[in-house]
């Protein structure tokens, strides 16, 4: 039977997508490397919409059969409305995944987290032997931090308690994510609340697990050392 549904048949992106040629480009580019059988986790985000558009016209044209392990209900309902079939970490492990980021240095380390996916794309990135990264060129940063303030996902009981825990930690401005289209403030796919920290020193490669050592801190969108490669044009 089929459902009466809009929402997953009319295939669109939320807003105005930044630098889309340059994004189509990456996009065609990781639409290439799909082999028949993978297993793929899919990241979340207006560049991994447009790669998914790409890899779903090529499953379309050439029959075929692959998996994808989305990173949020974004990408999850992208899928379904690409016609591309669905797994998850408990029962697939991915052959590889794709998915954007906010800023990348020189080192590939990583920012994400704008769309406050960063938990579950970071697990499907841990998960994943490769995940290439498809950047436009306003990404690449000198500094960590230059242009995005860096999201750390907290559990709404210890708000307070990292609030302090972070000042304590380094010079930094808080912010907690406010939703648009909902009052209040943005609550995460898991169910928990994302404060926005600037950067203001350089960061160290350490700084990730003395953020998770705060109780309370779920994840951050510090990806380092993860095995990425960077595609761009
Ligand atoms: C979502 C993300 C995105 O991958 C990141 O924000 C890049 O987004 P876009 O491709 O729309 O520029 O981390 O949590």
């Amino acid at each position: 039977m089929k459902w009466k549904n809009q929402s997953a048949v009319q295939e669109s992106w939320s807003g105005e997508i930044s630098n889309k040629e340059q994004k189509e480009k990456a996009a065609r580019q990781v639409s290439e490397m799909v082999k028949n059988g993978d297993v793929i986790g899919v990241g979340s985000g207006s560049t991994s919409y447009l790669a998914l558009k790409a890899i779903a016209a090529r499953v379309q044209k050439e029959g075929l059969d692959i998996l994808a392990i989305p990173t949020s209900h974004e990408a999850s309902l992208n899928c379904a409305t690409l016609g591309i079939k669905t797994t998850d970490l408990i029962n697939r492990r991915p052959d590889w995944g794709f998915d954007g980021a906010d800023e990348v240095d020189a080192e590939n380390r990583l920012i994400k987290g704008r769309g406050g996916a960063m938990f579950a794309e970071k697990l499907v990135m841990a998960s994943s032997p490769k995940t290439y990264i498809l950047v436009d060129g306003s990404k690449f940063v000198s500094r960590l931090g230059e242009k995005f303030a860096l999201p750390i996902e907290v559990d709404p009981r210890a708000l307070h308690l990292v609030e302090t825990k972070l000042k304590d930690m380094m010079k930094t401005k808080l912010k907690l994510r406010m939703a648009k289209g909902k009052d209040g403030p943005v609550i995460t796919e898991s169910g928990n609340l994302i404060l926005d920290m600037t950067l203001e020193e350089t960061v160290d490669n350490d700084l990730e697990n003395r953020l998770r050592s705060i109780p309370g801190v779920i994840e951050t969108g510090l990806f380092i050392g993860y095995p990425v490669e960077i595609l761009t044009v």
